[in-house]
């Protein structure tokens, strides 16, 4: 039995890529291998989008070098952006490379593989299924929150962003495709997916994505075809996109959670300009604000990019300001990075490193403050949880999300496994950035209280 090993590097999309890698080439008899030692074939997927995923890469595919020199005939293949992005050009860099693949090629990779095993020479394949866009169907697996992807690509030209690049122009799945894998997994017992996208809600049942988006009607559609799914979310979105009828669809579908990813990158309107981002601060406050309306008590979380070229203090004081008026309760922080191939290089990276770091703990901090005056709010209320796992390490303990995306752990009443279901938990004590809390019927016990993280020294006797 021939095995193979995944890496993945990167995004949920890609997170989602690394899946369907593993079903393909276990339907070509593969198995999964435990250690790199005993992998006929190692797949590195990678991520572009900032620098380090990429040198993180370049080293690993390094320390390859001297297991393909013990074993000639294990195959190592780079797939993902990187792969996308440099296609042949790796090949000559990494003489030990057998394979790079493009994100729309991975249904080849067994046949590649194979032809590699057969003797053929190292080769690229990164082309793009523009005519015939495929989207390769998720198998089914044991777990309660799994992805469905709807649409690839993206037609944005963010300046600072490789991925329209790598993934190239937008293409969008067939609704009967997506309502189908959807109801597959369900019947598998997964309760909530969250429908994958590079600007997710600009889908289109046609080709062309021309008009305004038809992502509230999808949404639509599955709420009704899809009965016993419990939670529908979606990532990630572009504001350009959230009109009024998908406000509509939040107001409307109880499926819809009262939580939404929203990437805004900067408060500055000088900054959206030049990142091209299509929207200023107060258009996006205005959206937030007319959905707010309609779901009471939303929780927003978002993307930012601190030290963009040309970021002054006074650009980076309107993205604190826009934290603190949206009330991120969660937020991913990026220091910017100039990556190959996009508008943004003909600007001067001109942000000390210092000032992108300092802008980035302040960024951290003013989220940190308002997420745990959320969580702290939360104490003694009641909040709906679908519950995701087992804490292996406490009897009766599990953990899930609420509604609103807060993680929440919490005790089950003895005997009772309620991994998949909706329940209502009872909030006890919040921390940094969970809950904790009492199932129905549940009995409580306090979290061990946090061991000095340094050991003192013992005392001789
Ligand atoms: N530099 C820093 N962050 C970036 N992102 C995308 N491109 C860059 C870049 N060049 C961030 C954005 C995006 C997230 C996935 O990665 O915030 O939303
Ligand atoms: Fe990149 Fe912008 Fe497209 Fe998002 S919307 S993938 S940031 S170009």
């Amino acid at each position: 039995m021939k095995r193979y090993l995944v890496q993945t590097f990167g995004c949920q999309m890609n997170v989602h890529d690394s899946r369907r890698i593993e079903e393909v080439l276990g339907a070509h008899g593969y198995e999964q291998a435990d250690e790199l030692a005993v992998a006929d074939v190692i797949v590195l997927n990678t991520c572009s989008v900032r620098e380090k995923a990429e040198q993180k890469l370049r080293s690993m595919v390094g320390t390859y070098k001297g297991l393909k020199a013990l074993r000639p005939d294990l195959v190592i293949v780079v797939a993902g952006c990187v792969a996308q992005q440099e296609g042949d050009q790796l090949l000559r860099r990494v003489p030990h490379l057998d394979l790079v693949i493009g994100p729309d090629n991975i249904a080849e990779l067994p046949a590649l593989v194979e032809s590699i095993r057969d003797g053929a020479p190292p080769r690229a394949r990164t082309v793009f299924d523009l005519e015939s866009p495929r989207f390769l169907v998720a198998q089914p697996r044991k777990e309660v929150t799994s992805f469905v992807t709807v649409m690839k690509g993206c037609d944005e030209r963010c300046t600072y962003c490789i991925v329209p690049y790598t993934r190239g122009p937008e293409r969008y799945r067939a609704a009967g495709e997506i309502v189908a894998e959807i109801a597959h997994l369900v019947e598998g017992g997964v309760r909530e997916i969250t429908l994958l996208g590079q600007t997710v809600n600009s889908w289109h049942s046609g080709g062309s994505g021309e008009g305004e988006s038809e992502f509230p009607a999808l949404l639509r559609r599955i709420a009704l075809e899809v009965p016993s799914l419990l939670r529908l979310r979606y990532t990630s979105p572009h504001p350009r996109h959230l009109t009024e009828a998908l406000i509509d669809a939040h107001a409307q579908l109880a499926i819809l959670p009262r939580h939404l990813h929203l990437p805004v990158q900067s408060g500055s309107d000088r900054m959206l300009k030049r990142m091209l981002r299509r929207y200023t601060h107060a258009d996006y406050v205005r959206r937030i604000e007319a959905l707010r309306a309609r779901v009471p008590g939303l929780t927003v979380s978002t993307d930012m990019i601190v030290g963009f070229p040309g970021e002054t203090d006074a650009d980076f004081e309107a993205t604190l300001e826009l934290v603190r008026e949206v009330g991120f309760v969660s937020l991913f922080g990026f220091k910017y990075s100039p990556r190959p191939y996009t508008p943004a290089l003909k600007l001067e990276d001109d942000v000390p490193e210092a000032v992108k770091d300092t802008r980035l703990q302040a960024l951290f901090a003013a989220v940190d403050e308002i997420q745990r005056a959320h969580l702290q709010s939360l104490v003694g209320k009641r909040v709906q949880v679908l519950v995701e796992s087992r804490d292996e390490s406490v009897p009766n303990r599990y953990a899930g999300r609420s509604e609103r995306h807060e993680l929440v752990h919490l005790e089950a009443p003895e005997g009772l496994d309620p991994r998949g279901a909706l329940v209502n938990v009872e909030i006890v004590e919040a921390f940094k950035h969970s809950l904790h809390g009492l199932m129905e019927g549940g009995v409580y016990h306090a979290p061990a209280p946090k061991r000095a993280a340094i050991r003192l020294p013992m005392a001789s006797a």
